[in-house]
């Protein structure tokens, strides 16, 4: 079977977390960039990742990297790609991308340049001048960075984000690629308590029952990939089947609850939607009434930010009692609480054991991480 290379993109902070799921999938040869993490892969290793990946955006397959100071170098770097031999007659190949430091800046122009040097390639293998374009949709993404191009196809379509449970329509909630790196972060695999007491949506504890009951968040979903030619369709029902077998039957003890009433039926609904409401618990409270309890659990939690001035001196207050509780904590638990609030430590009362830099969309937050009985005040 073909080898190819994969480039798979994450959100700034997370690439660590990707490359151990890529890993922990059986992919060759993992390296974590920024902001992406390469490996290789067969067709195999293309339908598992994108089946299974938590905390990758998009599976890219990549088809070349050249020197590219020019439109010239650019179009001949492009035509020398194996095009004919992947797309079919009929197959749409829109092409988008992104030029960052380097000689050539114009995206359009050099989405153009590709898009004639693709169809010229595929108009020369079919003996067509025009191309019907009506077919499957090989989306050619580029990405030139100090005059060094790659391309790549696209195996992913919509973004690995999108599970297929979340209602539309939501005011502000995490993306589900974030929400379950925090949660891989956090090393919770279904022991011990789960609590999210800011939850909105369900976004972190939904994610959480994902990952307990080791369910595959491709499942529901479909990818632009299994309908291209030269992936065979067998082996993304045999990469289904195989994460089906690898799925756990427990009962975990995940609750994540909210002040809004409203964000409480939002959550259950996708917890329906996400087929783990038998797994997880939601429930309307504030998250001041919040005690942790029993031998070992773990609080995975995205609070208001305060990111308007009116909302700020509300939000530290929040921060500031939920700090208080948190110190009468038992021994045995953790916190990881994700703000963009750059006076976190301070006004919560007490410095994080870690903390990790990660953007919720264009937002720099840190994910701040305490221990329980670590009393280190401020
Ligand atoms: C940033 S949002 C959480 C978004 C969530 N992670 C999601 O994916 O939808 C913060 C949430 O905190 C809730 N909240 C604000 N004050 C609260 C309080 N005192 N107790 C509990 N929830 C509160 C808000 O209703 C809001 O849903």
């Amino acid at each position: 079977m073909a080898e190819y290379t994969l480039s798979v993109s994450v959100r700034l902070g997370l690439e660590g977390v990707c490359a151990d799921e890529l890993r922990r999938q059986g992919l060759g040869d993992v390296r974590a960039e920024n902001g992406r993490v390469l490996c290789t892969a067969d067709a195999h290793g293309i339908a598992r990742a994108n089946l299974n990946l938590r905390t990758g955006e998009r599976v890219l397959l990549r088809l070349g990297r050249f020197d590219c100071p020019d439109f010239d170098a650019l179009y001949n770097g492009a035509a020398a790609l194996p095009w004919a031999e992947l797309l079919p007659r009929d197959a749409a190949f829109p092409v988008r991308g992104r030029c960052l430091d380097s000689k050539l800046t114009s995206e359009q122009r050099c989405a153009a340049v590709i898009r004639a040097a693709v169809g010229d390639a595929l108009g020369a293998k079919y003996g067509l001048e025009r191309l019907p374009e009506t077919g499957a949709v090989y989306q050619i993404r580029f990405f030139v960075f100090k005059d060094v191009m790659e391309l790549c196809l696209d195996t992913s379509g919509e973004g690995l984000h999108k599970r297929g449970y979340r209602a539309l329509g939501v005011a502000a909630p995490l993306r589900e690629t974030l929400a379950a790196g925090m949660v891989l972060l956090s090393r919770y695999h279904g022991k011990g308590a789960f609590r999210d007491p800011f939850c909105g949506s369900g976004t972190i504890p939904i994610e959480a029952a994902l990952i307990a009951k080791n369910r595959a968040p491709g499942l529901e979903r479909t990818f632009a990939a299994q309908k291209w030619a030269f992936l065979p369709t067998q082996v993304w029902l045999d990469e289904a089947e195989r994460a089906m077998d690898l799925e756990y039957d427990g009962t975990y003890d995940i609750l994540g609850s909210d002040i809004d009433p409203a964000a409480v039926a939002l959550a259950r609904d996708n917890a329906v939607k996400a087929g783990v409401e038998d797994l997880v618990r939601f429930r309307q409270a504030d998250a001041l009434t919040f005690r942790p309890e029993g031998p070992e659990g773990r609080v995975v939690t995205n609070p208001p930010y305060g990111e308007r001035i009116s909302d700020k001196v509300e939000a530290e207050e929040l921060y500031a009692q939920f700090g208080r509780l948190w110190r009468q904590a038992p021994p045995g638990w953790s916190l990881f609480l994700l703000t963009s609030h750059t006076e976190f430590e301070r006004v919560f009362g007490q410095n994080a054991a870690k903390k990790r830099k990660l953007y919720n969309g264009m937002l720099k937050c840190d994910l701040f991480q305490y221990r329980s009985g670590e009393q280190k005040k401020r």
